[in-house]
């Protein structure tokens, strides 16, 4: 039987429940001391008692070998501190859980009842909610999510393969940007499409010599041998105060490759000397790989005692 042909678990809820007005992400690192039994616990009582939201639940490499000894997907790793032209710095902790849904209330109650069932056995390390805006417009006023692959491509680009340990689960990233809304505002239109590589009103790609090597699509719309490396993102604009707002990045793949390779052409850290314009104009402050196990692998992993 091809992997085509083989069966593919369902994902967690939600995942492709677009676009969620309201999200809010929180990471979270587990208490060395605290017992594993009591930590599947907190989380069964976390994810049961849901109502008009989604909720998923990711994990870092450590937590993962922790709650789940008995097996691991192939590529799974901590995120380590990227250094090419720019700086992505690694904040890995254990716990990535991503709510979201249409009315903020029910969203926040969440949030509120997992940081409850938690809190005796982790430390929130990060905590940030995000909106959808305008036409689903990024902060600098250029749509996001375009290029998302759509249908069966999604799930390939998303969803670990059939027959591959973690099926149906997926690699995730999550990345907390902080926008110099200012400066990109300052640039001319035409400069601020060249960063990007679309334009920002009718929302087109850029094509020919238009298309500067160094935009943030050409530096994430990745070939290898010929073949697009997709991923599927789903990020939010933040806004915590004044200083400090920007883009909650999140994305989901099939392989964490798609990832790490996009990750890199951005920095600059390959050989082209080029990195990701992008980056003069908003500063990662955080970076974290995750695990999102699909949903019947979750449900074994909360029943081992
Ligand atoms: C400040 C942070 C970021 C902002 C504001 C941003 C914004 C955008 C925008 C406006 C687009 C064009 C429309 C679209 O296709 O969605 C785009 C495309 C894309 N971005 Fe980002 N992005 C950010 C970070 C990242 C990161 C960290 C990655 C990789 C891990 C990434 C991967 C991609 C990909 C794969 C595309 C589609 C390229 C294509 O195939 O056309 N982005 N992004």
């Amino acid at each position: 039987m091809s992997s085509e042909q083989q069966w593919m678990p369902a994902p967690q809820p939600g995942l492709y429940s677009e676009p969620g007005i309201h999200a809010h992400y929180c990471e979270m690192q587990l208490h060395p001391a605290a017992a594993n039994a009591d930590i599947r616990q907190a989380l069964a009582s976390a994810l049961l008692a849901v109502a008009d939201c989604y909720v998923a639940v990711a994990f870092g490499a450590d937590a993962w070998d922790r709650l789940q000894p008995d097996w691991r997907p192939a590529d799974l790793q901590p995120f380590a501190t990227l250094q090419g032209q720019y700086r992505m710095p690694s904040t890995q902790t254990d716990l990535l859980f991503w709510i979201h849904g249409e009315d903020r209330g029910e969203v926040m109650a969440a949030v509120i009842h997992i940081n409850q069932c938690l809190a005796p056995y982790a430390d929130i390390q990060r905590d940030v909610s995000g909106f959808k805006n305008r036409e689903s417009r990024d902060l600098t006023g250029f749509v996001d999510g375009t290029a998302n692959p759509k249908e069966q491509q999604r799930i390939i680009a998303s969803q670990i393969a059939a027959g591959q340990p973690g099926a149906g689960g997926s690699y995730v990233f999550s990345q907390l940007w902080r926008h110099k809304l200012e400066a990109f505002q300052q640039l001319p239109l035409q400069q601020q499409e060249g960063v990007i590589g679309r334009t920002r009103d009718d929302n087109i790609e850029l094509q020919g010599d238009d298309m500067p090597a160094d935009s943030h699509v050409s530096r994430t719309d990745l070939k290898v041998d010929g073949v697009a490396l997709k991923i599927y993102r789903r990020s939010t604009p933040y806004y915590r105060a004044a200083d400090d707002r920007g883009l909650f990045f999140i994305c989901f793949a099939s392989e964490l490759r798609r990832i790490s390779l996009q990750l890199e052409s951005m920095v600059g850290a390959g050989d082209d000397g080029l990195a990701d314009r992008l980056m003069q104009y908003s500063t990662p402050l955080s970076g974290s790989y995750w695990f999102m196990p699909a949903q019947a692998d979750l449900l074994q992993l909360l029943k081992e005692s």
